[in-house]
C-alpha cells in the first residue's frame, strides 16, 4: 500500500508545492493536496490548520507545509497538540528531526530553497525512522 502524505501551501509556496506533488507521485506516494490552488495571496495559518487537523483526525503520519520561508507554517502547526513541525533548510537537520524528534510535519521555504535541495530534504525526511528509546521519553515530555 502507498504511504499517504498530505501537503498544503500558501501563495508563496504554491509553485514549489505543485513540483513536490509531482515528485511524490513519481515516487509512488499517495498525495493529498489541501490547497492553496493558485498564486493568489492567502493566509498561511488557514492552510497550516487545515493540514494539522487532517493529519490528527485521520491518523495520517506525515504532512508537508510550504510557504515563503516555512516559518509561519511551522509556528502555526506547532500550536496543535501532537504536531511536531520542523522548518529545515538542510538534509542533516531533516534526518535528525526524524531520528530524535519524531517530526511529523515538514515545513519548507520556497523562497529559501532551490527545488533540488527541497527534494533532497523531502527524501531524507520521508525515509528516516524515529529512533525511539530515550528520544521517545523526550518526545513524551514535549507532549505532556
Ligand atoms: C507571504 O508573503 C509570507 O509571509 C509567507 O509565505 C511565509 O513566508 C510566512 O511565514
Amino acid at each position: 500500500m502507498k504511504e499517504k502524505i498530505i501537503i498544503a501551501s500558501d501563495h508563496g509556496g504554491f509553485e514549489l508545492k505543485e513540483k513536490i506533488i509531482a515528485y511524490l507521485n513519481e515516487n509512488n506516494y499517495e498525495v493529498g493536496d489541501l490547497g492553496t490552488n493558485s498564486k493568489e495571496s492567502c493566509d498561511y495559518p488557514i492552510y497550516a490548520k487545515k493540514l494539522c487537523k487532517e493529519l490528527l483526525e485521520n491518523n495520517i503520519k506525515k504532512g508537508i507545509l510550504v510557504c515563503g520561508t516555512g516559518l509561519g507554517m511551522q509556528i502555526t502547526a506547532n500550536k496543535f497538540k501532537g504536531i511536531r513541525a520542523v522548518c529545515v533548510s538542510d538534509t542533516y537537520s531533516a534526518k535528525m528531526s526524524r531520528e530524535h524528534n519524531d517530526s511529523n510535519v515538514l515545513c519548507l521555504g520556497a523562497r529559501v530553497l532551490g527545488e533540488g535541495l527541497a527534494k533532497d530534504i523531502i527524501d531524507v525526511w520521508l525515509k528516516t525512522d524515529f529512533l525511539g528509546e530515550r528520544h521517545q521519553r523526550r518526545v513524551d515530555m514535549i507532549e505532556n
